[in-house]
């Protein structure tokens, strides 16, 4: 069975989603850059091997991209999923996994790339909010997108409460997310990402060597 590796940085509630999922997928590792993630400890209750790459512990974001890459190559894992991940990661890095790196976000991009997406969504008094599940390319939360799912923003909103909203799409678009990929389904050209009844792994793989 192929695997994946889950980077996280704190609550993890996409990754307990992932591995409470029906995975076509093993997980090999969690890993996170932030000692203290709540997520941690959800992954060792779930038997998942985890592991700590602290970015404080090093000089600069290459020493630190370089360091989780050799901890990720370490388990040979077959995807790379971003899951409340919160540091950015340079070109080299994001070069190296192109194609099998994917993140999860909480907005329908291209609208409200970064952080804060609830309280802009609010702001901007958009009627549909959502989150996507995307590859990563060099520029943040701008790569193809693989599924989206949007909620209605409703008057009494709060951001804390849009954000629990578009939570539970997360967790549900994650792993179906996770799951196309490991079935060779998502067919890019150029930024588009087709879902496909059944291709195979080769030619998924060609397909987003156009992202080297
Ligand atoms: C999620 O909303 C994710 O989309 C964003 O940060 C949050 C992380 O939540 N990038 P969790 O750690 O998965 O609970």
């Amino acid at each position: 069975m192929k695997s994946l590796v889950i980077l996280i940085s704190g609550r993890g509630s996409n990754m307990q989603a992932l591995l409470e999922s029906e995975l076509s997928a093993r997980v090999a590792a969690v890993i996170s850059n932030n000692p203290h993630a709540a997520g941690l400890e959800i992954a060792k209750k779930h038997n998942i091997e985890t592991c700590i790459v602290d970015h404080r512990m090093y000089q600069d974001r290459a020493e630190f991209d370089l360091l989780l890459a050799n901890k990720i190559d370490s388990y040979q894992p077959y995807l790379v999923v971003l899951a409340g991940f919160m540091r950015v990661l340079g070109d080299s890095f994001i070069n190296k996994y192109n194609g099998r790196l994917i993140n999860i976000h909480p907005s329908l991009l291209p609208a409200f790339p970064g952080l804060g997406t609830h309280k802009q969504a609010l702001e901007k008094g958009v009627k549909l909010h959502g989150c996507t599940v995307h590859f990563v390319t060099r520029k943040v939360d701008h790569g193809p997108i693989i599924i989206q799912a949007a909620v209605p923003v409703l008057p009494d909103d709060t951001a804390e409460i849009l954000a629990e909203r578009v939570l539970l799409q997360e967790h549900r678009i994650l792993p179906e997310a996770v799951n196309l990929f490991m079935e060779g389904r998502l067919k890019i050209t150029g930024n588009n990402v087709e879902i496909c009844d059944n291709i195979s792994d080769n030619s998924v793989l060609s397909k987003l060597e156009v992202y080297k």
